[in-house]
């Protein structure tokens, strides 16, 4: 196999990170933010439990500073060097090497306990087709039907990032971490060309997530936070899973009723 070069991987890479900012600034300029469409209920439902936001957030910062020290070295040379020389790269190189070698294997372990506790909510079902038919309704203002998670974050953020993408690069991560296991040179090499690839596709994957989870959709980031989302988000986006909870017996709670519960604790 043609061997394809780091600088060439960094270039592509950075221009595709920069055009996927490009287009969700446009997005985000033309569509603005998805609001709750009929305001809230202020009744909130749970969604996440203090392990699951514990773990996504221990995975979201890891990933964050792992793309920090790794982004920097790779972009660094072409970027970091003209502006603050070659000594003071080299400090700061040795400091991200030994950050994203210490904190990998943590990131790793966090990536393999999310894939198990979240391979149920992933799981593809039948309606799942009708969500990519309507455009995940982000164009129409029409809500297709979603379960728990949504088929968009299930393909994209789950198996194809998590799974797929999340898999490529924590196993070459440790084949380049630890290679006194008898691996080739070849292997070595054809490990660093796809810890590169992978690690860019993914950020590529969660600048997108990022995007939807924060600014671009009102009231998914305090799922992340306090657990709980207000009714009218639960229906608006994934009905099919508010529609379990009622079966479930769940009852919305006031958000005021849920204050006081937290004051008398
Ligand atoms: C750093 C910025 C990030 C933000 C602001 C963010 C935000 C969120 C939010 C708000 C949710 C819940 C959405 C809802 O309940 O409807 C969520 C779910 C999720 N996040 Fe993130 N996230 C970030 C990074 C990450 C990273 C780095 C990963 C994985 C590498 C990740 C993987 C997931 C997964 C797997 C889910 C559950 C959806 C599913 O099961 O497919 N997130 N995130």
């Amino acid at each position: 196999m043609e061997h394809i070069s780091d600088d060439a991987i960094a270039s592509y890479g950075a221009g595709a990170l920069g055009l996927g900012i490009l287009v969700l600034g446009v997005i985000y300029a033309i569509r603005g933010r998805v609001r709750i469409q009929p305001g809230r209920a202020n009744k909130t439902v749970p969604r996440w439990t203090p392990f699951e936001r514990v773990l996504h957030w221990y995975v979201a910062i890891l990933f964050i500073v792992l793309a920090v020290t790794g982004g920097g070295l790779l972009f660094g040379r072409m970027t970091v060097i003209p502006a603050v020389g070659q000594e003071a790269f080299t400090a700061w190189a040795g400091l991200a090497v030994l950050t994203h070698k210490l904190l990998g294997p943590a990131f790793v372990a966090g990536v393999l306990v999310m894939i198990v506790l979240w391979m149920g909510n992933n799981i593809p079902a039948r309606y799942d087709w009708e969500f990519f038919k309507q455009g995940g309704g982000f164009v129409t203002g029409k809500y297709p039907p979603a379960g728990k998670v949504n088929a968009g974050d299930k393909l994209f953020v789950y198996w194809l990032g998590l799974v797929i993408t999340g898999t490529i690069v924590c196993a070459t991560g440790l084949i380049l971490e630890f290679p006194d296991y008898g691996q080739s040179a070849e292997t070595m090499q054809l490990s660093g060309t796809l810890h590169l690839i992978g690690a860019l596709a993914w950020m590529l994957i969660i600048l997108g997530h990022t995007y939807l989870g924060s600014l671009g959709v009102e009231g998914a980031f305090e799922a992340m936070i306090c657990g709980r989302v207000d009714v009218n988000f639960a229906k608006q986006h994934h009905d099919m899973w508010a529609e379990e909870l009622m079966q479930m017996g769940v009852a919305p709670q006031s958000s005021q009723a849920l204050k006081e519960t937290n004051d008398d604790a």
